[in-house]
């Protein structure tokens, strides 16, 4: 079912291409898969999956709309995750009240593209429904509140989702606890109740821990490495570390990435870079272009070292539709495509890399 999905989307937009350019509405082709890559016309997920990787991107919901990206997204990729449609807020507006319309709406376009799903997220402290935080709950109410959330909603998602990340960001910069409304009511055992309640839920789904700036070997890494660790030991379930991979130029390429990948399939967990891409300060330039590629081809050359990662997903694909101006202004070009869909170097780097470990 797959295959034929994506062929027919792929010919599609071929034949749009070649009847706009018959028409001159259109200068040249522009981002047609992989032929400024690694001189092939494989897209970056038939590359990843010849080293039984997938390759994705995140989508927010509205994108679909953008049917260009939407096409785009389901011809060059083997994967996806939610940006928001299955976080707290949307999934649980009202307490007990389920609401799975943006998560579905993905779940639904990723079918018919044939790209599988990660769930992103069950718990995190941000984007939580008003109805939470500004509660005041005891111990046994929100640990309640919590379990009924991570079962309903993985219930739900069953055989649809490959993975959960089931607890986002719960770490400090110097390794210590974040301390958000879980942590301060429950305690630091509330990650391990999480996971067994997803694991109830789900006895398939892989459960993952996802976290940013814990690329390199440092402080929070290594809180990530002694609490899986730890959660091994306890025979608690746990089948991966989510490496978010938000990176920037101007801070440096992340030390020891390869290393670090390595270290925690070690204790037995897949890892994965669940959310790359790779800022820098505005306007972008041929120079600042050329180190982004470079490093889209480092940390797609980590994974794919370690026979444990087992993908790679980009956080959205286009400047068109990224997080970053909004968050960080004055910096973002942090993705392998531009605003008008076109490859930058960084797509040619990632298809260069991806072929290289495919041959
Ligand atoms: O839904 C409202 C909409 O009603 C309103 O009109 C609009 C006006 O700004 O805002 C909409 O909410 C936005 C929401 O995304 C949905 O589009 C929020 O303002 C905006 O802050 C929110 O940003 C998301 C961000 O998480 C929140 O922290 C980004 O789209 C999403 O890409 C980003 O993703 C996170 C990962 O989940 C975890 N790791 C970091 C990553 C980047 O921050």
């Amino acid at each position: 079912m797959r295959a034929p999905a994506r062929r027919v989307r792929a010919g599609t937009t071929a034949l749009a291409v070649s009847a706009a350019l018959l028409l001159g509405f259109v200068a040249a082709p522009t981002a047609q898969a992989g032929t400024d890559g690694a001189g092939t016309t494989k897209t970056l997920h038939e590359l990843a999956r010849e080293s039984g990787r997938y390759f994705g991107a995140a989508v927010d919901n509205p994108e679909l709309a953008d049917t260009e990206f939407a096409d785009l997204l389901g011809t060059e990729f083997g994967q996806t995750t939610p940006g928001n449609g299955m976080k707290w807020y949307a999934t649980e507006p009202q307490r007990g009240v389920f609401d799975f319309t943006a998560g579905d709406e993905i779940v639904r376009y990723a079918r018919a593209n044939g790209l599988k799903v990660r769930g992103h997220t069950l718990l995190w402290h941000s984007q939580l429904p008003d109805w939470l935080t500004s509660g005041t709950w005891t111990p046994d109410e929100l640990r309640s509140i919590l379990k009924n959330h991570i079962t309903k909603v993985v219930k739900h998602y069953r055989g649809k989702v490959f993975a959960w990340d089931v607890a986002n960001e719960i770490m400090n910069e110097d390794g210590t606890y974040r301390e958000n409304i879980f942590y301060k009511t429950l305690g630091p055992g509330y990650v391990a109740d999480a996971l067994r309640w997803a694991r109830a839920a789900d006895p398939k789904v892989k459960l993952y821990l996802n976290d940013y700036n814990v690329e390199a070997l440092g402080p929070k890494s290594d809180a990530y490495y002694t609490l899986i660790k730890q959660l091994k030991k306890e025979r608690v379930p746990i089948d991966g570390f989510g490496l978010q991979g938000h990176l920037a130029l101007q801070y440096g390429f992340p030390g020891g990435l390869k290393e670090n990948l390595q270290r925690f399939a070690d204790l037995g967990v897949d890892v994965a870079i669940t959310e790359l891409d790779i800022r820098m300060i505005l306007p972008a330039d041929e120079t600042k272009l050329a180190e982004q590629a470079d490093w889209y081809g480092q940390v797609t050359d980590a994974c794919l070292a370690v026979r444990r990662c087992v993908g790679i997903t980009l956080w959205g694909y286009t400047d068109r539709h990224s997080w970053i101006p909004a968050v960080f202004p004055g910096e973002g070009a942090a993705l392998p495509w531009d605003e008008d869909l076109r490859h930058k170097p960084a797509y040619a780097a990632i298809s260069r890399a991806l072929a290289a470990a495919g041959s």
